[in-house]
């Protein structure tokens, strides 16, 4: 029989800047999901990704001199090895940018536009000239100012395509009274219902022609299709839809469960479904719509300074540390607030004290009162039977829990029993039942009971503190029996065998001075600001390269013979720059900071041998080099005063 399969999303994230906390929390639970899923036997799909087009990212890459594919592929790269660094497992990873994708997304706008479900009018906005962007009434500042650059917006009108989702409205009403269990959590559905659906629905605008980067229309290429059709479409083209094999569309579609934060949940529940409606296909069983994580009660964001990233957070406490914290500290449909130290708070108590604690002094007490080898359980009543009860019942929590996605009471329930079985410690008392002769048979029962019940514990923490539970099985001494770390292995009580050798080991988790880790993380996360001059980069270290690698880059002194603003990109200049014999041309994202005839006749540090690339329609033939603070506070061109354009630099 084949087994069922469950196909698990998280939304594809922007790479227009580096990703903090806000965005690990739905991939970590998505991967905790795809983990448990897998674990209790389902053949699982996890899906993860990259959502690269825009105006934003073409404006980032070209502001840093990039084209925007050099610019992605760096923060493709990036974001990879986050989820290296913490164990995601998923299965595909998608990006907009590949041509599996862009190909499905143009059949799927020409196969609408066939049908008359996308139409060509006019798309009629407030337009920011400087940023090329079109804006809603809301969206505007006091004014009519711009949100983004706050200048002067105009009214303007541009061509565009729209779907025609007003169409669907009646379809998914009804589709949402007979489905009541689509949204999640439930107070999502109302709102979906009573904000959204119940509105003037109005038809939705798909295309663009203030920009380029995105996919053409296929009909119409002056137009690129506009976000959410792109973006949501991925999570079928990286199952193959409409391509010559679509075995694991037909495998896995539709959806078990789109991951997505509650400000996404409308694009999610009322534009997606109507888009596959229209495509006569399947909706997804469930989004859930998780909370965001705030910082001091405010979202976090990059301009505000107050974001936390997670690298620094793993590299000090480990990657199970914020998983753990993550999932248990905030209700995944509410929104939930970080501070360094509840996050603390959660490692000192539940982490070093409760688990920790409750290994080590396990280990220790076989250690000292049998020689290490794991007794076997003689006994029975009282508090040995309470123990084992909680022991057999956990399973049972945890599952409807995690199936539920509540991960918080499902790490609470393995916790009941890590805290039941501290509480047997001290019920059981084994330093005096050591001191007794007769007593050896409790003594033996109570080793035995703790040992299988934090074996139960760790098989059932295995799929969201993969690293923590691989470290009790050594402790345990189970390497080989991978009968004894399945799920079905937590329904039976007495599966350790006697005669194991338990071993102490390590601390699983260090305890904190928290006092003193709060001073360190407020000092990491302050908002980079010039206080009293000091300023403090945050340095993450780029993978190693060898030497060879290093020569294949080419750096020459260049002497910069004209600068001028970028006729399109205010954040852009473009130099006329000798290099020895020969004359190029390099646009530099260096407007804030310097004029552009400031720089001519200056001798600067020029990168000769980076494939050309067009940025905002002017060649741009390498690139300058800079020091720059990674918040954009400031940067500053190295100068070469006494050796001749031309010569290599190394
Ligand atoms: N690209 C779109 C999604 C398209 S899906 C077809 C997008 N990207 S995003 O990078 O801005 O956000 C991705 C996810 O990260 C969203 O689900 C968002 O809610 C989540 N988070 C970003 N900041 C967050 C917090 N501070 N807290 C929790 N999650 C938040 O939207």
């Amino acid at each position: 029989m084949s087994k069922k399969t469950f196909y698990v999303t998280t939304p594809i994230y922007y790479p227009s800047g580096r990703l903090h906390i806000g965005h690990t929390y739905t991939t970590v639970a998505a991967d905790a999901i795809a983990r448990f899923k897998r674990f209790t036997g389902y053949d699982v799909r996890f899906l993860t990704g990259t959502d690269e087009h825009g105006q934003k990212i073409q404006t980032v890459a070209n502001d840093k001199g990039l084209s925007e594919i050099e610019y992605l592929d760096g923060m493709i790269a990036d974001i990879k090895d986050l989820w290296k660094t913490m164990d995601i497992s998923y299965d595909d990873f998608i990006r907009t940018t590949q041509s599996r994708h862009k190909d499905v997304v143009q059949k799927i706008f020409k196969t609408l536009f066939d049908q008359g479900d996308i139409y060509k009018s006019e798309y009629e906005g407030w337009y920011c000239t400087p940023c090329e962007s079109f804006w809603t009434e809301t969206q505007l500042k006091e004014g009519e100012l711009c949100p983004d650059c706050s200048r002067k917006v105009t009214k303007a009108k541009e061509e565009a395509y729209f779907f025609k989702l007003s169409k669907y409205k009646d379809r998914l009403i009804k589709y949402y009274e007979e489905h009541s269990d689509i949204c999640y959590p439930k107070s999502r559905m109302n709102e979906m219902l009573n904000n959204f659906l119940n509105d003037d629905l109005q038809d939705l605008c798909v295309s663009r022609t203030s920009f380029d980067w995105g996919i053409k229309v296929p009909f119409d290429p002056k137009h690129v299709i506009y976000v959410w059709i792109d973006a949501l479409s991925n999570y079928i083209t990286s199952l193959g839809y409409l391509t010559d094999d679509e075995s694991n569309f037909n495998k896995y579609w539709p959806a078990d469960v789109h991951i997505v934060g509650k400000e996404i949940m409308r694009f999610h529940s009322i534009i997606w479904p109507a888009l596959l409606m229209a495509l006569d296909l399947p909706l997804p069983k469930k989004v859930f719509g998780h909370g965001w994580i705030l910082f001091s009660e405010d979202k976090m964001s990059k301009s505000k300074g107050n974001v936390v990233y997670p690298e620094p957070l793993i590299e000090r406490y480990g990657i199970d540390s914020l998983k753990y914290f993550l999932l248990r500290e905030f209700t995944f449909g509410q929104d939930g607030n970080y501070t360094n130290k509840n996050f603390l708070t959660r490692l000192n108590s539940d982490l070093a004290n409760d688990l920790g604690n409750l290994v080590s002094r396990t280990a220790k007490m076989v250690e000292k009162y049998n020689d290490k080898n794991l007794p076997a359980n003689k006994v029975s009543g009282s508090f040995h039977d309470e123990l084992k009860e909680v022991a057999l019942n956990t399973h049972k929590d945890v599952e409807n829990y995690m199936n539920e996605l509540d991960f918080s009471n499902a790490l609470e329930s393995i916790w009941k029993l890590i805290r039941r079985c501290n509480k047997y410690i001290d019920e059981t008392t084994p330093w005096l039942l050591i001191k007794d002769e007769s007593k050896k048979d409790e003594l033996d029962t109570v080793l035995y009971n703790l040992c299988e019940s934090i074996r139960i514990a760790a098989v059932l923490i295995s799929p969201i503190m993969n690293e923590t539970a691989n470290k009790i099985f050594g402790h345990l001494g189970i390497t080989d029996d991978k009968d004894l770390l399945t799920f079905d292995s937590t329904k039976e009580f007495g599966l350790l065998k006697e005669g194991t050798i338990i071993e102490k080991g390590q601390n699983l988790f260090n305890r904190l001075d928290i006092e003193k880790e709060i001073e360190f993380l407020e000092e990491l996360f302050a908002p980079k600001e010039e206080d009293n001059g000091e300023y403090k980069e945050e340095i993450v270290h780029k993978e190693q390269v060898t030497i060879d690698d290093f020569a294949k880059l080419e750096f020459r002194v260049g002497k910069v013979l004209e600068g001028k603003k970028h006729p399109k990109a205010d954040k852009l200049l473009v130099f006329k720059i000798k290099v020895g014999n020969e004359e190029r041309q390099i646009v530099s994202g260096i407007s804030k900071f310097y004029d552009p005839k400031e720089l001519e006749g200056k001798k600067v540090i020029v990168v000769c041998n980076l494939k050309p690339v067009k940025l905002r329609g002017e060649l741009s033939e390498g690139m300058i080099l800079a020091a720059f603070r990674s918040d954009d506070s400031k940067l500053e061109l190295p100068f070469v005063t006494d050796i001749e354009d031309g010569c290599t630099v190394g």
